[in-house]
């Protein structure tokens, strides 16, 4: 990946040094890839110190460290850090859990200490740049400093007794230099991924990975990364997860959209199939009445109390043609995205973990919700035999769901064009959850058989009230005006009571 990359960006460097090495692969007395016995250590520390030593030998300013597994989203970074004018000082990283690069704390003998500071510098219920014990992983070193010519990573310094760690002998090292370590919150910079845990698996660390990287290019919790235009996009073993077809519903005219799904959708190893949506504001009046489409007798938006828009007709018959090619093909099920989402952590396993609970547990399922809004308060009924698995009750929003042969039959079955509400009402009314009364008698078997993922697997990728968010279903003229444009930018549903939720999720709950 460097490598390809260097060759486009080389030339905006004064000075390239570039190192691949493949040795070594193990260190001496290793127990497995997980494990650091001290050949491991030290053979970090002498890598520290040799960059230390060129980065001197070439009469340096600064020198950033940044492990392979920490991720800057912020490109003011460096200039941040630069002019807080400190020996040594690391922005604050997030991570899936209470874990970043810092410690509040250290105990005589070197190792970790819990702290009153730890969480609300790490929960930036505090902002600023303090004086800490540790900082690691990332971090700017000022080489014209005083205090830096005594620093070292190796060889340790002489009077050190504490655990032979490369973090803790640099710590040590500071400490013993007189010059203090900083750590700065002010602002997001970027992710770490959290060492894996003695149960877990190369294979979750991988995951771990992955989802952390797709989170990165969410804008949701900061400044969102983009993959590198220099970088081409290595594919990976995609599959459908069991079911007939997957597919990703997206605008044409939204193709930022489609490249960051498609992005995350291979980093997950799932395959799809983009199916361009019906573009709403595109059609035009008469269009709407030749493909049949008429408005629900006495239809009115909940919050705003506008009819449908021309952005909810185009949503609509995009699902409506999704639908219609799982009956005409005879699938046996299927899975939907809409182009702006986010995913779960493990979001692969669990869908398959479910879906074949689902099977053994023979369930009579139409549609399965895997992100949605929850609209009632309350809880849901959960289904026997099935893990996070409810009855769903009256929701918003159609991001994701898997839906049945026979529940796509029952949709097509209702003839909805010809009566038509914005499709994330059209689904309550025929499980039968919707509170309208006079909506639902338009609709005679209101029996879809509807469940939801508790948790939800994907949530929307940006929430209104975001200075960015626009939605396409929100913001078009009405259905049968062409004259009358309007704009529900940050309108009902996607605002009411809808706040981006707590960052990532993951069990995680200890800093070290
Ligand atoms: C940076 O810090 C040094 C002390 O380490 C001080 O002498 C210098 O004036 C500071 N520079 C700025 C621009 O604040
Ligand atoms: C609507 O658009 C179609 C092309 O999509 C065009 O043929 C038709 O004349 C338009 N009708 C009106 C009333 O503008």
């Amino acid at each position: 990946i460097l490598k390809e990359w260097l060759t486009v960006m080389q030339k905006y460097y004064h000075y390239v040094e570039w190192r691949p090495m493949d040795q070594p692969t193990s260190y001496a007395g290793e127990l497995g890839p997980k494990h650091w016995p001290i050949s491991r250590y030290e053979y970090v520390m002498k890598l520290k110190q040799a960059a230390l030593n060129f980065a001197r030998k070439h009469w340096a300013d600064y020198i950033l460290y940044a492990d392979t597994d920490n991720i800057l989203t912020n490109p003011e970074t460096l200039n941040l850090m630069i002019a807080e004018n400190k020996s040594v000082i690391a922005p604050m990283l997030d991570s899936q859990g209470a874990y970043s690069n810092f410690w509040c704390g250290i105990t005589p003998q070197g190792y970790y200490r819990r702290t009153a500071e730890y969480f609300p510098t790490r929960n930036r219920n505090k902002l600023g740049c303090f004086p800490v014990p540790m900082v690691h992983s990332t971090m700017l070193l000022d080489l014209r400093k005083e205090d830096m010519k005594k620093l070292a990573f190796f060889p340790p310094h002489k009077d050190y007794s504490w655990p032979y760690d490369d973090i803790i002998v640099f710590a040590f090292s500071c400490r013993a230099a007189g010059s203090s370590m900083y750590l700065c919150n002010k602002e997001r910079y970027g992710y770490l991924n959290v060492p894996p845990k003695p149960h877990q698996t190369l294979e979750d660390d991988r995951l771990n990975f992955v989802h952390l990287h797709l989170e990165s290019m969410s804008k949701v919790y900061g400044p969102p990364m983009s993959p590198s235009r220099h970088v081409h996009m290595f594919p990976k073993q995609r599959d459908l997860m069991g079911f007939d077809e997957i597919f990703l519903i997206n605008l044409q005219r939204r193709p930022d959209r489609r490249d960051r799904m498609l992005y995350s959708l291979n980093e997950l190893e799932i395959d799809v199939k983009v199916v361009p949506a019906v573009d709403g504001n595109a059609l035009n009046s008469s269009d709407i009445k030749i493909l049949g489409v008429d408005l629900l007798p006495g239809y009115h938006d909940p919050f705003s109390g506008r009819t449908l828009t021309k952005g909810e007709v185009g949503c609509f018959l995009s699902h409506f043609f999704i639908w219609k090619e799982i009956v005409d093909v005879q699938m046996d099920k299927a899975l939907i995205f809409e182009d702006d989402i986010r995913f779960q952590a493990n979001f692969k396993r669990r869908v398959l973990r479910l879906m074949e609970e689902v099977e053994q547990a023979e369930l009579d399922w139409d549609i399965i919700y895997l992100g949605r809004k929850k609209v009632i308060l309350g809880e849901e009924e959960p289904v026997e035999h099935v893990h996070n698995l409810v009855w769903a009750d009256y929701s918003f929003w159609t991001l994701s769901y898997a839906i049945s042969l026979q529940g796509a039959q029952k949709l097509l079955n209702a003839e909805p064009l010809s009566k038509m509400l914005p499709v994330d009402e059209f689904l309550p009314i025929m499980y039968d959850k919707h509170p309208n009364e006079d909506y639902k008698s338009h609709f005679l078997n209101r029996n879809l058989q509807a469940f939801s993922t508790r948790p939800l697997l994907v949530e929307p990728s940006k929430y209104a009230g975001d200075p960015e968010w626009v939605s396409d279903t929100e913001t078009s003229t009405l259905w049968d005006d062409d004259s009358v444009r309007t704009d529900w930018r940050g309108s009902h549903k996607m605002l009411k009571g809808s706040s981006p939720p707590e960052m990532l999720s993951s069990g995680y709950r200890d800093e070290l």
